[in-house]
């Protein structure tokens, strides 16, 4: 971890030599309308990573947000580190590309920090959702042979994947010219991936997590902030249960994308570098009952999908 003191931020290093902050702004289901004022509130509170995707269907409004904030003077483009995702439908080599073009266009960059393979899933050219009569056969080192060549134009400055078990992340690195800089996974104290944790560090992959916070008041269940051990801590602490999550996340090691529209919670996802979790407290968290609360259920089909089952999605891990 590396000390930022423009932003108050912290950074971890890539294998790439690049530094990814801390924490990112999460853009998943950041409703049209109002992800683009959350964009600007985040970047003038001092955010300086934004973690988007295509499938999100808001990235036209993150350029639209991210323009502004570099006319106006805000921030430049190089102090700024963007994410975005290779959709399934996409995996196609010649379709790579164009993926990356489009995103590019949508968030008016001509470079993008860190593109991701978004799922081990592939679906068909064209096609819209994950439906079983969508699915195509996955190829996953065609489709990272792909990647490597936007690593090589300097289109993505880094690339990765994203819901890689270890099983998969380790196929991958047999094969890969170019080594994944980041696994972008589900992580928080419920969802620790320890075993995953020891994968990337010992591979110099980063991790990085999304829906650090349970994804509270969404479809996804489980009520992560409401864990008796992390109310416990931010008791404790003066903190809130979720500044606890994040604080424990970026101890670990990882950085933390928390996803806000609400200018007050974008400020208090922040508010992570003045203070630190005491190692006896640390340790509590670890105690805590596990459970994978995003699945994947959508991934699996008898025969359509290459996994019949979330043991065979996960290799084990869930
Ligand atoms: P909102 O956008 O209204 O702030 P995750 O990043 O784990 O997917 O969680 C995102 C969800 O957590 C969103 O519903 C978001 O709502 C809510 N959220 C974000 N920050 C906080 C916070 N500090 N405390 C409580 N809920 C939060």
């Amino acid at each position: 971890m590396h000390n930022e003191e423009k932003t108050g931020t912290l950074h971890f290093d890539l294998n790439t030599g690049a530094k990814i902050p801390s924490v990112g702004l999460g853009t998943w289901k950041a409703e049209p309308g109002v992800v683009g004022q959350a964009v600007i509130a985040a970047v003038k509170n001092g955010y300086r990573h934004i973690d988007c995707a295509s499938i999100y269907g808001n990235e036209k409004e993150v350029g639209v947000a991210l323009k502004e904030l570099f006319s106006t003077g805000v921030v430049q483009r190089s102090e700024l580190f963007i994410t975005s995702k290779l959709w399934c439908s996409d995996h196609a080599p010649a379709d790579v590309s164009k993926a990356l073009s489009k995103t590019l266009e949508d968030l008016q960059l001509d470079y993008i920090d860190l593109y991701l393979i978004h799922w081990p899933l592939r679906t068909k050219p064209g096609s819209v959702g994950l439906a079983p009569e969508n699915m195509a056969p996955l190829c996953l080192s065609e489709t990272w042979n792909a990647m490597e060549g936007l690593y090589a134009s300097g289109q993505a400055r880094a690339i990765g994947v994203s819901n890689f078990s270890s099983k998969k992340l380790q196929d991958l690195l047999s094969y890969a010219k170019v080594p994944p800089a980041v696994n972008q996974v589900e992580c928080h104290p419920v969802w620790q991936q320890p075993a995953l944790h020891n994968l990337c560090k010992s591979a110099g992959v980063h991790l990085s997590a999304y829906s650090p916070l349970g994804s509270p008041g969404s479809w996804v269940k489980g009520e992560v902030l409401k864990e008796p051990i992390l109310n416990e801590i931010a008791e404790k602490l003066k903190k809130s249960p979720a500044q606890v999550c994040l604080r424990w996340g970026i101890q670990s090691g990882h950085s933390v994308l928390p996803k806000s529209v609400n200018e007050n919670r974008i400020k208090e996802n922040l508010s992570l570098f003045d203070w630190s979790i005491p190692p006896e407290l640390f340790s509590k968290i670890s105690g805590i009952h596990q459970q994978r609360l995003l699945r994947g259920d959508f991934a699996i089909h008898e025969t359509a999908s290459p996994y019949k089952s979330l043991q065979e999605l996960w290799d084990g891990e869930i």
